[in-house]
């Protein structure tokens, strides 16, 4: 029996799409690492803006735009209080993680000298690898790899044998997109400090679950997607250490990233403008915080505990299928369950769940290394959200085991 002071039913209501069928029958979404759904009071923002101020911003003295203007920023403040950082203009408005990221990677090519080293975990999305490599191929620093065990954990260990005083930068996700593992960035962090390193946590998975706090976790960089917080596709932020941003140069060049420009020289805008060239999502960027005020709302607490429950419900249900194994069985998760059946490929159980109206994410994750690790071509994987209930865990399982039968 799952306890939770979070009224399910009343929040589900707020999700239009939680109504509608799939296959004819009631829409289980349990994709919610990939993206999360939208409530009602996010749609109506976006719905807001283009039908009433709709304008560019940071441009016209018009009203329309001092409107657009004086949200975005508001928004922008909003994050700011939500990942409590010391400044406003810590927060880049990005179109996403994966942008955040090449934004900093990018940044690091004049600073970074042949044979540094960057640090990278075992666990990372290919978004968290891919621009690290293009990085030491045009500086000619060396990637090294932070292994894990076979629970999905980072070999702490190992990490402390890897840093050293060629170590210049850390990267690790705060939650791994496939496993679920919430990493200690606590100790990562404070590590890699400790011979000089800077580190960038990607926060995409860990934003929907926790709240982080970048002052306390003293971090350099840290990033979240505002579509994995109830927000739109598109639109995301990078928090960066003042002192950090400073000395990274822009990424784009473009109109509004600049202080002045004459054919012979450009001087760049103050942060956080330097980092945000051309039209951004404005729309995007305004309907972010309303979906963290969504959130906050709610409350984290009450959504990881109330998460944290429907998790073990659903791995302790999950578990009496036989041949049923999960990967990713870290001590602290979040509620994401990979899982494979013997003898069945993850693509054949995706698709029958998808006939019964379940949706789940099949493949690799975009986390190859980690498939490779287990020696699989990919999972089911499962990802439950606050606005999910005990009966849809209870679809999945009956769907999973009817998938079961019927290929086997
Ligand atoms: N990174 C997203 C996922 O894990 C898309 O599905």
């Amino acid at each position: 029996m799952i306890q939770t002071s979070l009224d399910i039913e009343t929040i589900r209501k707020d999700f239009p799409i939680l109504n509608r069928q799939v296959n004819g029958k009631p829409l289980v979404y349990l994709d919610n690492a990939a993206t999360s759904q939208t409530p009602r009071q996010v749609i109506d923002v976006i719905v807001d803006y283009y039908s009433n101020y709709n304008a560019n911003i940071h441009r016209g003295v018009h009203a329309l735009s001092q409107e657009a203007t004086d949200a975005y920023e508001a928004a922008r403040k909003k994050i700011q209080t939500h990942f409590n950082a010391a400044k406003t203009h810590e927060i880049i408005f990005t179109s996403g993680t994966t942008h955040s990221i090449n934004l900093v990677a990018n940044g690091f090519t004049s600073i970074l000298k042949k044979d540094d080293e960057i640090l990278v975990s075992a666990m990372e999305h290919h978004s968290n690898i891919v621009p690290w490599q293009m990085l030491c191929e045009r500086t000619g620093a060396v990637l090294k790899v932070i292994p894990m065990n076979q629970e999905g954990e980072l070999r702490m260990d190992a990490y402390k044998k890897l840093l050293s005083e060629h170590t210049k930068l850390v990267f690790c996700n705060h939650v791994s997109n496939a496993l679920g593992t919430v990493n200690p960035i606590e100790e990562i962090i404070a590590e890699a400090h400790s011979v000089g390193a800077a580190v960038l946590v990607d926060g995409a998975q860990a934003a929907p679950h926790i709240k982080a706090d970048v002052q306390k976790l003293d971090v350099d960089f840290y990033t979240a997607s505002a579509h994995k917080t109830c927000g739109p596709t598109g639109v995301g932020m990078l928090y960066g250490k003042e002192e950090w941003l400073q000395k990274l140069p822009p990424y784009q060049g473009g109109g509004e990233m600049i202080a002045e420009v004459t054919f012979e020289k450009t001087t760049y805008a103050d942060l956080p403008h330097k980092f945000e060239a051309g039209t951004p999502n404005i729309c995007g960027g305004i309907a972010f915080g309303a979906a963290l005020d969504y959130m906050n709302a709610i409350g984290f607490d009450a959504i990881a505990q109330y998460e944290e429950e429907l998790l073990n419900y659903a791995t302790e249900a999950l578990l009496k299928i036989d041949g049923l194994k999960i990967y990713g069985t870290a001590k602290h998760k979040t509620a994401v369950i990979s899982f494979n059946i013997d003898g069945i490929h993850p693509y054949d159980i995706g698709t029958i769940l998808d006939k019964l109206g379940i949706a789940v994410r099949t493949g690799h994750h975009c986390a190859q290394p980690i498939m490779d690790f287990y020696g699989i071509p990919g999972t089911v994987r499962a990802s439950f959200s606050f606005y999910n209930s005990k009966e849809e865990v209870d679809s999945l399982v009956e769907g999973v085991e009817r998938a079961r039968q019927m290929l086997l």
